[in-house]
């Protein structure tokens, strides 16, 4: 038998009890004569003494290093008084040992398991040492116990799990595919799935009413923190179901994992928020709604004096001045003041402007700032426009709205955090009302904002005859939390006609249309419920409720910024044989 308990589940119950465990060597100490072992397993760890009372078992205690695997009889014993450690689960007890045996040895270690300055890179080329860490252990099972309350809880709501095809065609959620060559069909692709959009359309075409899948996706996209190139979704569908039927469910579902996962109880509905006036507070789709400071329009005030930086946008329809008070923020100094400056200036901005209240009765003169030269007669109003009180510090931001709404926005976060201002540990909110269109200004095209399945807040009529498409709502809504897109769905198009109407505003040819999607645009002819959804980004919940700032801290072989994996070495060189089969050729001979 290699294993009566585990190892972090001996305790002082056992007292006096002969166990058996097995795991890896954390540490061991040679104390002159005794030899100590912290033995770990996925339970923790346990204290082995070995006492020099047998030549053998003794002399293996010896050889024994970092990471080997053991397995140790032996008996549980108390610790003296002085000895016990009451931060670990068996700081009470120490196994005093009777036999060892070595299972597997290991050569030196690349890094100490509680070594925390290890580059990301060493950590992700040694992962599987890497997940040996506690740490790591310890997401992984939250991870896991996320899923397992997703399962549930949908399970007893009638979902049903189906799987669809990884090797598919291209699904339309607007990054990069990832493609794959088709070795019996010449000159042809699979697409990896950027998400099962379609077929979770079509099951519900099938009548199966509820269904869900826990599943990756492929988007070949810039990485970001949040972002992974093949990421998982909890993806959901449901036929005979409007928006607020579905948002009321995965309120409910979200909450639950929160209480089960992290004992987090959210004892309100989650508030919502349009589209638009989260643009407008917020200057972004995703509001962290932690911190509390709003953008604050002051264009109005503005368009008529002289400077021309703030009256040019002021006075452009597609123009925004913006301010931000920050509370308080009259403490900021000069170095402070030109960091946020350059840290603006990634999302375009040409400047930042900034106004110190120190005293607000006594007028101008109570204001501090390089610009108020050049608007003395509005000064005063926009300062109580904003709500100003003395101390504080108001940014502006003058340019195109979206340049404004960026710059403010990104600000906003990063001042929040940089000042401590997160005033709640949780802040969920809806974003509802999303535009169905968005206007790409380089092709001066539609696209659609969500995806072109999303069902306008408009009767086919409104859609073929609308002035101003990029002014039409969709049923489209997001779930937002603490400023991280933790969940996206729509209602969708089950009619023809519409479907047809929304696609040619894209500028999508019949023809296109076809090809890409032609068996969705047939099925649809069939019979098709009202259906509608929702997927999960389940990285990014494991981050939140594990407070992770990175997703690759979450998944077990992540790839780097580059869309690569250190471990494995993929994506990797493939065999000239390989490639002949496949009918395919480099266009420029490769390096060995
Ligand atoms: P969407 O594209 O909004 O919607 O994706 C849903 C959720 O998936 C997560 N997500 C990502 N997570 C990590 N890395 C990525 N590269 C990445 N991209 C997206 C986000 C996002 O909210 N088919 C629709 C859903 C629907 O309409 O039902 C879809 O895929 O958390
Ligand atoms: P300038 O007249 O260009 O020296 O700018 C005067 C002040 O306005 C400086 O504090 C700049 O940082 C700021 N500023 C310049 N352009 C903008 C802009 N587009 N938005 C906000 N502030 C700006």
């Amino acid at each position: 038998m290699m294993r009566s308990h585990y190892c972090g589940q001996v305790t002082e119950k056992l007292e006096n009890k002969n166990v058996t465990i097995s795991g890896w060597v954390h540490r061991r100490r040679d104390h002159g004569g005794v030899i100590f072992i912290d033995l770990r397993d996925k339970e923790g760890l346990v204290q082995v003494v070995v006492n020099p009372d047998n030549a053998e078992k003794f002399a293996k205690a010896e050889k024994v290093r970092s990471e080997f695997v053991l397995t140790v009889q032996g008996t549980v014993l108390g610790r003296t008084a002085e000895t016990i450690n009451p931060k670990m689960n068996t700081g009470k007890i120490e196994i005093v040992a009777d036999n060892i045996e070595i299972l597997s040895t290991s050569a030196p270690i690349p890094f100490q398991l509680d070594d925390k300055t290890i580059s990301e890179e060493v950590r992700l080329t040694y992962r599987f040492l890497d997940l040996r860490r506690e740490e790591m252990q310890q997401v992984l099972r939250t991870r896991y116990q996320i899923t397992r309350t997703m399962r549930r809880f949908l399970d007893d709501k009638g979902f049903m799990d189906i799987e669809t095809p990884i090797l598919t065609k291209s699904t339309p959620e607007g990054a990069r595919d990832y493609l794959v060559p088709s070795r019996t069909h010449q000159n042809k692709f699979f697409a990896l799935p950027q998400s099962p959009q379609l077929f979770k359309q079509l099951l519900m075409m099938s009548g199966f009413d509820r269904y869900y899948q826990i599943t990756r996706c492929f988007r070949d996209e810039d990485l970001r923190a949040d972002r992974q190139p093949e990421f998982t979704q909890l993806d959901i569908e449901t036929s005979f179901m409007g928006e607020e039927e579905v948002m009321q469910i995965m309120e409910e579902l979200v909450k639950t994992i929160f209480s089960e996962v992290g004992s987090i109880n959210f004892e309100y509905d989650f508030p919502r928020i349009t589209y638009a006036d989260s643009i407008r507070d917020y200057g972004i789709d995703r509001p962290d709604l932690r911190i509390d400071m709003k953008l604050v329009d002051v264009a109005d005030l503005l368009q008529d004096i002289d400077f021309k930086v703030f009256a040019g946008p002021a006075k452009d329809p597609q123009g925004r001045v913006a301010a931000l008070r920050v509370p308080e923020g009259g403490k900021m100094t000069r170095k402070e003041i030109d960091d946020y400056t350059n840290f603006v200036s990634i999302y375009g901005a040409k400047g930042l402007a900034y106004i110190k209240v120190n005293k607000l009765a006594d007028g101008l003169a109570g204001l501090q700032s390089p610009i108020v030269k050049f608007f003395p007669e509005q000064a005063l109003e926009v300062m109580a426009r904003v709500g100003a009180e003395d101390g504080d510090l108001v940014f502006f931001g003058a340019d195109k709205a979206k340049i404004v709404n960026e710059a403010l926005g990104a600000l906003r976060c990063k001042i929040g955090e940089d000042l401590a201002m997160l005033e709640k540990d949780w802040a969920p909110v809806w974003v509802v009302d999303f535009p169905m269109f968005e206007l790409d200004e380089q092709t001066a095209r539609l696209a659609a904002i969500h995806h072109p399945f999303t069902q306008p807040k408009a009767t086919t009529e409104e859609i073929l005859n609308h002035k101003a498409p990029e002014q039409m709502l969709s049923k489209a809504y997001d779930l937002v939390i603490n400023g991280l897109e933790v969940g996206g769905g729509s209602v969708r198009i089950h009619d023809t006609d519409m479907q047809a109407a929304v696609l040619k505003l894209l500028g999508i040819s019949d023809k296109e249309a076809n090809d890409k999607f032609g068996f969705l645009l047939n099925a649809l002819k069939y019979g098709c419920p009202p259906h509608a959804g929702m997927a999960f980004g389940l990285d990014r919940l494991v981050m939140i409720i594990a407070n992770r700032d990175s997703i690759r801290d979450v998944i077990a072989f992540p790839k780097t910024q580059s869309a690569a994996c250190m471990l494995t070495e993929a994506p990797g060189l493939v065999d000239n044989e390989q490639l002949s089969e496949l009918d395919l050729r480099f266009r420029k001979p490769i390096k060995e």
